[in-house]
């Protein structure tokens, strides 16, 4: 790898994820985010990245385009910036496999849920409607199976009776924010890999959970 970690960041929204690791990025000498790709044109992250004067493009899906055909458009954009690393950060589409194999052990996720709890959508309300005391986020790395590849870092945070979705969503967002550019540290200090099937953290091979510390 090179001096810096070249970081590539995929979003379709508000892109606060993108913000953590952005100023992240500007406290860590070795990674830069080199680009910003958006699948939907109004996305505020777009505005973000503009804000830091970070180059960004928009791939929108054409009605009627396959997954495939659409990926495929995708892989150009993202091979324009060269990246070391492609951050999915609240990326909203599901990747054909093709895609995914083609960046194996490059490219992570950050999911709102405690994996392999919640794959999906709406993980907030299905975490309330099940009562469940702790909830939290998974960063991990991406494999062809949607949220389904290896965990590098969780984060818990407490669910609350009177919770609802919105609030619990803002807790896990917090958290969010702590963990993802620390995850993209690792990664650009090239003590982070995906052998094997498995994530790798300063030669050791984390458990279902990610690192963790008791
Ligand atoms: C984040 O909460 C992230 O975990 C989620 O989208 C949000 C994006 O927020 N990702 C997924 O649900 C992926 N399955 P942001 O645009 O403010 O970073």
């Amino acid at each position: 790898m090179s001096v810096s970690c070249r970081v590539l960041v995929l979003i379709s929204g508000n892109g606060s994820n993108l913000q953590a690791i952005i100023d992240g990025c500007d406290d860590n000498l070795q990674a830069d985010v080199v680009g910003v790709i958006s699948n939907k044109p109004d996305a505020y992250g777009l505005i973000r990245a503009h804000q830091s004067e970070i180059d960004t493009s928009c791939v929108i899906a054409y009605k009627d385009e396959t997954r495939v055909e659409y990926d495929a458009r995708l892989k150009l954009a993202i091979d324009k910036y060269q990246p070391d690393l492609i951050v999915l950060a609240g990326f909203m589409r599901i990747l054909s496999d093709e895609f995914v194999q083609g960046f194996e052990g490059k490219m992570i996720n950050i999911h709102p849920s405690l994996l392999p709890k919640y794959t999906g959508l709406h993980t907030h309300q299905r975490a309330i409607d099940a009562k469940d005391q702790v909830h939290g986020v998974s960063v991990h790395f991406v494999t062809p199976e949607l949220d389904s590849g290896p965990v590098i870092l969780q984060a818990k945070v407490p669910v609350y009776e009177e919770d609802t979705c919105e609030i619990l969503a803002l807790r896990v967002n917090e958290q969010e924010h702590a963990i993802y550019p620390l995850v993209v540290k690792w990664f650009s200090q090239n003590r982070l890999a995906m052998l094997n099937g498995k994530a790798v953290l300063d030669s050791v091979e984390l458990g279902a959970a990610g690192y963790a510390v008791d």
